[in-house]
């Protein structure tokens, strides 16, 4: 008999698969203010998990490719990256950036970073950029990124901060929730945007995943964009657990959510244009 945690889940990740196969397009679309915003902590990433020439590596929850490029190019043609995500149409996108940037080493694996369904001890290096923190239990993504590695092998994951030190995030979830009727929700209840923030979780996790060597590292990376309006087309165009909370609600009342959203991001928005506080933690270890 199936359990009713178990049905829970299954009903959480086709809605998580569904969410980002509708919000796939509009990832991609603003792919280059996600590259700007994200170039540094990338870097951070890529360095922290040891990605270098020649090297096998998997991204987890790649969405539609950025880091994956990124990653394709440190490896090279002796190298190969397997770019994994549970939405198959975000990876088509990531699919078909590649192939125009001319990377020939990219190959997608649709998969639930729970349940990656590769081999043991395949991979050289693994990165997750913004995606551990919606798993369900990601302490079952994080052993399955461990016994896909090689011994020695190395990874780096990026996940939010907590809501303080992520007050764009905590507006919009707060706000959509509300507007939509629903009860305050713990903000580290496993699944949200900021779920894996609290100080010394990651490391925990990893540690009980097998990973050792382990650390984190805090960036703080501000998303800067000429007006309060242009992160609000981001917001609207591909956030997908925001986009997932306000899509019962009718026309108006979305149109009432989204004008309260917009006020309340305006704080950002300063002489030189708009500055949206946002922190991230890095966390790195090795098998
Ligand atoms: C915020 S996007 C990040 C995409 C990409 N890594 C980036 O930084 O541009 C989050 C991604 O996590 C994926 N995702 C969510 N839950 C997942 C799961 N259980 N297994 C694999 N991927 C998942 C989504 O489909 C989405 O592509």
């Amino acid at each position: 008999m199936i359990s009713e945690r178990k049905m829970d889940t299954a009903a959480f990740k086709q809605a998580t698969r569904v969410q980002w196969d509708s919000a796939a397009a509009g990832w991609d679309r603003h792919g280059p203010e996600i590259r700007a915003w994200l170039r540094v902590p990338t870097d951070a990433m890529l360095k922290m998990a040891g990605i270098s020439a020649g090297q096998t590596v998997l991204d987890v929850a790649a969405g539609a490719g950025d880091q994956t490029l990124d990653i394709a190019e440190r490896v090279g043609a002796e190298g190969a990256v397997v770019a994994t995500d549970i939405s198959e149409g975000i990876l088509t996108h990531a699919l078909g950036n590649a192939a125009r940037a001319g990377h020939a080493n990219v190959r997608t694996h649709p998969a639930d970073a729970e349940d990656l369904g590769l081999e043991d001890a395949s991979f050289d290096a693994a990165v997750c950029r913004l995606g551990l923190m919606f798993l369900p239990d990601p302490l079952a993504g994080l052993k399955e990124i461990h016994r896909v590695l090689k011994p020695g092998g190395r990874f780096c994951g990026m996940v939010f901060a907590g809501p303080d030190m992520n007050p764009c995030l905590r507006i919009l979830m707060s706000t959509a929730m509300r507007h939509a009727g629903l009860a305050p929700r713990d903000p580290f209840q496993p699944g949200g945007l900021v779920s894996l923030g609290k100080p010394g979780l990651m490391d925990g996790l990893m540690q009980r995943a097998g990973f050792r060597s382990i650390a984190t590292t805090r960036m703080e990376v501000a998303f800067r964009l000429p007006r309060t309006a242009d992160y609000l087309t981001f917001i609207r165009d591909s956030a997908g657990p925001v986009l997932q909370i306000l899509a019962p609600l009718d026309e108006a009342a979305r149109a009432a959510a989204w004008a309260d959203i917009a006020a309340q991001l305006d704080f950002y928005q300063v002489e030189d244009g708009w500055i949206g506080p946002n922190t991230l933690l890095l966390t790195a270890g090795r098998k």
